[in-house]
């Protein structure tokens, strides 16, 4: 890459976390709904960095989310694979990259999101757990085991950030 590519040099000002989690080659555009999604609004004091559009080793655009002393559970990085299929995960304890993997859409969603048919059990009181197959990943399309109903991304990011 040029010397002095503004691309290039803006990725690199990016300063390293200490401990935390890097969210990295996340689909571009993505990155405010990944954080919308972990419920990270900045007014929690939560200490963050997000890259937008940026361009990756690859020469593609890429988002990257880096968030200090928050670790991510099973479920959140399902919810990630959803919405970009392949971003990784690095795990960061002082200062380096402890545990590195890409996220994994499974064939079974669990617990989330929320079925966007009202009628569905899933929305009555004391329901069983979201369940939902999925149907085809490019693009995504996932189906509830309840009500059948299909839902698209734009859908299922619309219920993980309601
Ligand atoms: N990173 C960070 N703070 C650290 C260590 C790493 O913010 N203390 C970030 C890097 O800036 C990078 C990501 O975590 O965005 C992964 O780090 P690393 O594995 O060192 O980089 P690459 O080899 O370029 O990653 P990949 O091959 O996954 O693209
Ligand atoms: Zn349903």
């Amino acid at each position: 890459m040029a010397k002095n590519d503004p691309v290039e040099d803006c990725e690199l000002k990016v300063s390293k976390i200490n401990n935390g989690t890097v969210i990295d080659h996340i689909k571009a555009g993505m990155a405010l709904i990944v954080l919308e999604m972990l419920g990270i609004t900045g007014r929690e004091g939560t200490q963050a960095t997000l890259s937008l559009n940026v361009q990756s080793k690859k020469k593609t655009k890429k988002d990257i989310v880096k968030i200090e002393t928050r670790f991510l559970d099973k479920d959140e990085i399902n919810q990630i694979a959803l919405i970009s299929p392949n971003a990784t995960i690095n795990e960061i304890r002082d200062f380096n990259v402890v545990n590195k993997f890409q996220v994994k859409l499974p064939d079974k969603i669990l617990g989330f999101p929320k079925c966007i048919n009202p009628r569905c059990i899933t929305n009555a009181r004391e329901p069983p757990k979201q369940t939902y197959f999925v149907k085809t990943m490019e693009p995504l399309n996932i189906r509830c085991k309840y009500c059948n109903i299909s839902m698209n991304q734009q859908e299922i990011i619309k219920q993980l950030t309601k």
